[in-house]
């Protein structure tokens, strides 16, 4: 009996070591099921237009955005390509004003629209939230790499001149 308590206790313990060392990806907050009714915003990027390929050159930019670059110029031959950056209309102002506190839930979308990708920034209690699925809400998080919900995080909040809870872009007409 002793025995197999210790078992389980250790089989368990394996388990949650599997857990915290990163092996199991997933993305963070809800998939938006309605993003295709989201508002379109006019961003810095957008007004690029596109994520380039590893080739461009990209050095007038700023550093976050160089970063960017180089994080996804290899993820498709050619680049990522063309990006549309969505709102969810009821935090639309609050991007604007560029000042975080955005409500619980899924909030900023970039769109790899070439590769049919979703970039979901959700918050909870105020913090920001990261996840990746595809158009149709499959799950595509990878435990490492430029795809991986840490390195969303290690961008979004290292540039604190630039990202205000998680929002990196602003607008620009
Ligand atoms: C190396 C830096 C970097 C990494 C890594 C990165 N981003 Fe961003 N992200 C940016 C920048 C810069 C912008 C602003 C682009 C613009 O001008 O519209 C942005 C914009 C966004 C937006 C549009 C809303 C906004 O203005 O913030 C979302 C949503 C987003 N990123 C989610 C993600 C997710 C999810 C990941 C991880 C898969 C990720 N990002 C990885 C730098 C990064």
């Amino acid at each position: 009996m002793v025995n197999r308590i210790l078992t389980l206790a250790v089989t368990s313990l394996m388990a949650v070591g599997i857990f915290a060392g990163g092996a199991i990806a997933a993305s963070e907050g809800q998939f938006p099921a309605d993003w295709k009714k989201w508002d379109s915003l006019s961003t810095t990027l957008t007004k690029i237009g596109a994520l380039p390929g590893c080739e461009a050159n990209v050095s007038t930019l700023p550093p976050i955005y160089q970063e960017t670059v180089a994080t996804y110029c290899a993820v498709r031959q050619g680049g990522p390509g063309k990006v549309a950056v969505l709102v969810n209309p009821a935090s639309k102002a609050g991007y604007e004003a560029r000042k975080g506190k955005f409500k619980d839930g899924s909030n900023l979308i970039l769109h790899l629209q070439d590769m049919k990708v979703l970039f979901v920034t959700s918050h909870k209690g105020g913090k920001a939230q990261y996840g990746i699925f595809t158009e149709d809400g499959k799950d595509i998080s990878a435990a490492s790499g430029p795809l991986a919900i840490e390195t969303c995080k290690t961008c979004h909040t290292g540039y604190a001149a630039f990202c205000v809870d998680g929002q990196c872009g602003k607008i620009s007409k």
